[in-house]
């Protein structure tokens, strides 16, 4: 097994992968790939990080972001974030993924990146040395800040990074590159359908709730909660089993045992 750089003439390769991977894993379809493919001209991406893994072929791919966190007085320290991660569906739950993960964070804390913070699930990344966020005083943007939010993530892969930056606290919103299927639907359909043609499915396990999607291979941000709201019968609770709440604009929801 090899773990290197991705090279251009990978790139479709690596989509379609990515592709594979997420298909109907957190909803109908994905639309990760065309993450992966918009971010190669963002000047975020990172292309020093950005990695497959092989086993004779493509078996899986991990890229970096630039990202931000803004402090409680409006100023902005710069940050990292990963993602998406994918290993090719025949290769799951075998350790490559964790393999990939780990060589991936340890060339980034080569290459001086300090702080990781990102959206997933702790079950899979804890072994890669994540906790969650709240532990360094780092919010995710439209979540209380009083609240757990038990998918959003962080790793200092520099101790004592934030500390040296005089990062306190601070809040985290996802790079704009990550939402640019919501942003361009569109352009999105008709990148997907130069793929050959999947079938979306609507599978148990998925995040979606009526309006509640995982979306661009980051946590969903869907409308469908009144502030303080009781869950509705039949919705998803959240882990300790209170009512999903909502700052206004989002709700936010994540499942027990899956990957967002
Ligand atoms: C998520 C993904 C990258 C993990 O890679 P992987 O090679 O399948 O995972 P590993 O075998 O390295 O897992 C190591 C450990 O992490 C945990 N883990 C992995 N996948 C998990 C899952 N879906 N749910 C809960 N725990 C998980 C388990 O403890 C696992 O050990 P075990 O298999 O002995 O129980 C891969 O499954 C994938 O591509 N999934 C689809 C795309 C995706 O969800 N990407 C991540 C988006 S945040």
């Amino acid at each position: 097994m090899i773990i290197r750089l991705e090279t251009p003439g990978e790139f479709r390769e690596v989509e379609n992968l990515t592709r594979e991977a997420f298909w109907n894993v957190y909803r109908p379809g994905c639309t990760e790939h065309f993450v992966l493919h918009q971010y190669r001209s963002n000047p975020d991406f990172i292309p020093e990080l950005d990695f497959v893994m092989e086993e004779g072929h493509l078996i899986g791919h991990v890229m970096f972001s630039k990202a931000e966190l803004v402090l409680n007085d409006g100023s902005k320290k710069p940050s990292w974030t990963f993602g998406p991660i994918s290993i090719h569906a025949d290769y799951k739950r075998k350790g490559y993924g964790l393999k990939l993960l780990r060589y991936a964070l340890e060339e980034a804390r080569k290459m001086g990146v300090g702080f990781l913070c990102m959206e997933g699930n702790i079950d899979f990344y804890k072994h890669a040395g994540f906790v969650l966020a709240s532990a360094f005083r780092i919010h995710y943007h439209d979540f209380p800040k009083e609240e757990e939010a038990p998918f959003f993530l962080a790793q200092e892969l520099i101790p004592g990074w934030l500390a040296a930056q005089g990062i306190e606290e601070a809040t985290y919103c996802p790079p704009k590159g990550y939402f640019v299927a919501d942003e361009d639907p569109d352009a999105f359909e008709a990148y997907d359908a130069t793929f050959p043609h999947k079938e979306k499915l609507r599978l148990p396990g998925q995040l979606g709730y009526d309006g509640v999607f995982l979306e661009s291979g980051r946590i969903v941000l869907r409308p469908w909660l009144e502030k303080d709201a009781p869950a509705p019968a039949g919705r998803p609770t959240n882990p300790s089993g209170k009512a999903w709440r909502s700052s206004g604009r989002f709700s936010i929801v994540t499942r027990p045992g899956r990957l967002c």
